[in-house]
């Protein structure tokens, strides 16, 4: 797939079939993560994977949008580590790209994913949940699988709205 026609064709993807997830693709994913560009190159990312459906039920009492974990054969938990970090809006910036890459790098695979942020509410609960130390932030849970049904539709404000100015 294109790099240019993978951007446009990307959709946040909820509902997925029971079919699991290869391990193989899971660490393609987190690797197309940490290829993302980061200040200092300091790669602040931390990554926990979650398919155990014991653990993902559990997750899923953590976001109103349980019904997405719930369904997702895997979770990705994307951490920051706090002692790595040198700049705090920089560092969130290099997050961003990292979670970016991965929703691409899951299309590119056929996968389908979503970016979940409102289980932040929780993020401390997560962190406990998933037995890893206090300077790991949580930044977002990525769910993933195979995707069932229909991609949505999506929508962008046109470019006139958006442009601020052409000198
Ligand atoms: C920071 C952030 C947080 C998000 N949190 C959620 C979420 O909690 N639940 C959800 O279903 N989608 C979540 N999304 C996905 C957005 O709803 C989605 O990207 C947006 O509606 C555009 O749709 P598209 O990704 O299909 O183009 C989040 C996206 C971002 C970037």
């Amino acid at each position: 797939m294109e790099l240019i026609e993978g951007l446009y064709t990307r959709r946040s993807v909820r509902q997925f079939t029971g079919q699991p997830v290869e391990r193989e693709l899971l660490l393609e994913i987190i690797k197309a993560g940490t290829w993302a560009p980061s200040g200092l190159n300091n790669q602040p990312w931390r990554f926990a994977i979650v398919q155990d459906a014991a653990v993902r039920a559990n997750l899923a009492k953590l976001t109103k949008y349980h019904f997405v974990i719930e369904g997702a054969p895997a979770c990705i938990a994307v951490f920051i580590d706090k002692s790595l970090m040198y700049h705090d809006t920089k560092d969130h910036q290099a997050m961003g790209a990292c979670i970016q890459n991965m929703l691409l790098a899951a299309h590119a695979l056929g996968l389908g994913a979503v970016w979940l942020g409102e289980i932040l509410k929780n993020a401390e609960a997560v962190r406990a949940l998933l037995g890893l130390p206090e300077q790991m932030e949580l930044m977002a849970v990525v769910a993933l699988g195979h995707p069932a049904g229909k991609s949505h539709t999506s929508t962008r404000k046109d470019l006139a709205d958006v442009l601020l100015k052409e000198l």
